[in-house]
């Protein structure tokens, strides 16, 4: 989209869903080309955890990219608000799943296969933190958030890749799983054992996945965002201290918006990534590279 010229006052005479490269007419004349936002045309997704936050941003990318997404949550009021925002740009259909319970993967399944016939893009994004220092940690937490954050993720990408195998065996086109992991699948916070073991966990998920697919020609790849403004980092913005923190590791001085995740989310589910596979693409403003800490500007 970057190269088409905006001219305040003249229509744009091209629609995003669109499919085909498009032209710009002003005034008559033709200005520009390009190629419209179209990747994922006709694709079906499924978004886990996807009522709000980085979940709902992939989905309303992936729609208005051209797919008909389910989102799969376990905040029903929140997943059928989410879907109508949805169904105003495409197709999307909500389906109250907790990733951590195999049946209510196998109806998310069968559901998505029922309302949209085939599977090409699963996103495992659903994940919740418990933070407790090492020594107080409960052994239930520690289970819920490797279920939810590591199982989920299991249990989504086996029942999906056993239909997109099916798919392809059937002549279909592969299809490609991402994994929604984090920064802190490589560093760490000690109040925050079991999300950091869970993402931790995520990276080789993704990796012996990527390997398991590649016969078939299923992509599997992983997202490491850094700190994202979502309800998951909501305390925060009534933390001045706690942002402070954040920033001084932030060499890009800002804390992201789902958005940014969620294009990262669509080149990976395009055929742009027809030959990534296995990875971990870190979106965190430069946290990664950076050792030791930056200034911090006044007011910030
Ligand atoms: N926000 C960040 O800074 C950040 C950074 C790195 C990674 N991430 C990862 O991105 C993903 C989304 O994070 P977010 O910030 O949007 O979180 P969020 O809390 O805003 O949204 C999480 C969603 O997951 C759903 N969910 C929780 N348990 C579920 C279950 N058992 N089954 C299905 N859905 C469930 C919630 O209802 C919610 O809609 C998570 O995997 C998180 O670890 C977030």
């Amino acid at each position: 989209m970057e190269n088409i010229h905006r001219h305040a006052g003249f229509p744009r005479l091209w629609s995003p869903r669109r499919n085909a490269a498009h032209v710009l007419f002003v005034a008559g004349q033709i200005v520009c080309r390009g190629v419209l936002n179209v990747s994922l045309e006709n694709k079906v997704a499924i978004v886990t955890g996807a009522a709000r936050g980085i979940g709902f941003a992939v989905a309303k990318r992936f729609v208005m990219d051209g797919a008909k997404v389910v989102i799969a949550d376990v905040d029903d009021q929140a997943g059928e608000e989410a879907v109508k925002d949805l169904q105003s740009l495409g197709d999307a259909m909500y389906v109250h799943c907790n990733v951590a319970q195999r049946l209510d993967v196998r109806n998310l399944v069968a559901e998505t296969l029922n309302a949209f016939k085939d599977i090409d893009i699963l996103v495992n994004n659903a994940g919740v933190v418990v933070g407790a220092d090492f020594l107080e940690l409960e052994e239930d937490d520690f289970d819920r958030v490797l279920s939810i954050n590591l199982k989920g993720a299991f249990l989504c990408s086996q029942a999906v890749a056993r239909h997109m195998v099916e798919q392809v065996e059937a002549g279909g086109s592969p299809g490609c799983i991402i994994n929604m992991s984090s920064i802190n699948s490589v560093v760490a916070i000690p109040n925050q054992i079991p999300y950091c073991v869970s993402k931790g966990g995520m990276t080789q998920l993704t990796k012996t996945t990527a390997l398991a697919l590649a016969p078939h020609g299923i992509r599997v790849n992983a997202i490491g965002p850094g700190s994202i403004m979502t309800e998951m980092l909501s305390s925060v913005n009534s933390d001045p201290a706690a942002k402070n923190r954040i920033m001084s590791r932030t060499p890009m001085l800002r804390i992201g918006e789902p958005s940014e995740i969620a294009s990262v989310a669509a080149f990976l589910a395009s055929q742009d990534a027809s030959y990534v596979t296995g990875q971990t693409i870190f979106a965190d403003g430069g946290r990664l590279p950076l050792n030791y800490t930056v200034a911090v500007p006044d007011g910030d």
